[in-house]
């Protein structure tokens, strides 16, 4: 089965072909990075006009780089939800619009079973139920996943979102946007032990997160103190960065260990753009390697956003639903669980 995936819920544009569900014929983002970087953060309607000019050319590399032509594909999926509501609309409505000239199915994807779907893309992915930690800028999350894509939420973020709270630090420390992997960079050569900042677990046995109290906890920090110079002896920008980046990652690492006790499950895939994060991976890679666990972490281009997750979910989804078609007057939703 052939699938067009279009992607347009926050800052790129990303069209993919996938065959069922796993092999990547092409697969084309369109970053809007340096359009954002001087208001230092997503600017919704910039990135709806964005969209606008990049969503028929993205579309037609990827149809080209896989060799196909529209007639060939099986089904249009597009990511419905959730996300910017002006730019959600640009890629689903592009999507609607060849599903219906082209006499294909629409299939309407939800953007974060679309992350979930990265561990479909990999060499070997899971065969049997996993956690899957959904970590991106939007969105913290643990969910028990089928083998048939399907994922139950058992816990979530109750403010801010780990790649939030990574963008909103590099606001304060003045590295801008996009934040995640400005203090990742920065981290590599700092002493995550030069602070201590608070991790919120929560109440015992909760699988929910909060990283609004160690966000404030660093910008109380920098306001008390100032920002620190790069490379300054015994506590510089490099150990604020890695002290905080610690901190996040010993939360999502030690309650996504927790979900998979609790599940009784040996596979763990890790995606959404902080997956990225080079500290998260080592990290989880090492607990996976202690704890017998199989770790599945999809390369860095399927951890950000893309439409090759959003194929595979779509392919996964319609599979589900007996390869009916969504209805083609369906909207756009900026939330959806
Ligand atoms: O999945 P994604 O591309 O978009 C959403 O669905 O939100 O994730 C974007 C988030 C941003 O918050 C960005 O700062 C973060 O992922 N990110 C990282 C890294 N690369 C991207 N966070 C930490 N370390 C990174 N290397
Ligand atoms: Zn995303």
């Amino acid at each position: 089965m052939l699938i067009l995936g279009v992607e347009s819920s926050c800052d790129e544009t990303a069209a993919a072909v996938v065959a069922d569900g796993r092999a990547v014929l092409s697969d084309v983002v369109a970053s809007q990075i340096a359009v954002h970087r001087p208001y230092g953060g997503v600017v919704p309607e910039l990135a709806s006009r964005k969209h606008v000019e990049a969503v028929l050319p993205v579309i037609q590399t990827a149809m080209d780089q896989a060799g196909l032509g529209l007639d060939e594909l099986d089904a249009v999926a597009a990511t419905q939800g959730p996300g910017l509501i002006g730019a959600l609309l640009v890629g689903l409505s592009a999507a609607k619009a060849i599903a219906y000239a082209a006499g294909k199915p629409m299939v309407a994807v939800n953007h974060l079973e679309g992350h979930m779907a990265a561990a479909f893309l990999e060499a070997q992915p899971p065969e049997r139920a996993w956690v899957c930690l959904v970590v991106s800028g939007g969105h913290t999350a643990l969910y028990r996943v089928q083998p048939d894509g399907r994922g139950e939420c058992l816990g979530t973020t109750l403010d801010d979102a780990a790649g939030e709270a990574f963008d909103k630090v590099s606001k304060v420390l003045g590295l801008g946007y996009p934040g995640g992997a400005a203090i990742d960079l920065l981290a590599r050569s700092g002493d995550p032990r030069a602070h201590r900042f608070p991790r919120s677990y929560l109440e015992k046995n909760s699988l929910d997160f909060s990283f609004s109290g160690l966000k404030t906890a660093v910008a109380y920090f920098v306001k008390k103190s100032g920002v620190p110079a790069a490379g300054a002896p015994g506590g510089s920008l490099e150990d604020l960065a890695a002290a905080f980046q610690e901190a996040v990652v010993d939360v999502l690492v030690m309650k996504t260990l927790a979900a998979a006790a609790r599940c009784g499950v040996r596979d763990l895939a890790v995606v959404g753009g902080v997956a990225a994060n080079s500290r998260l991976r080592e990290r989880f890679e090492l607990a996976a390697a202690s704890d017998h666990l199989r770790l599945h972490l999809p390369p860095l281009r399927y951890c950000t956003d893309n439409a090759a997750m959003i194929a595979a979910a779509g392919y996964q989804s319609w599979r589900r639903n007996g390869f009916c078609r969504d209805p083609l007057n369906l909207d756009a939703r900026s939330r959806w669980l």
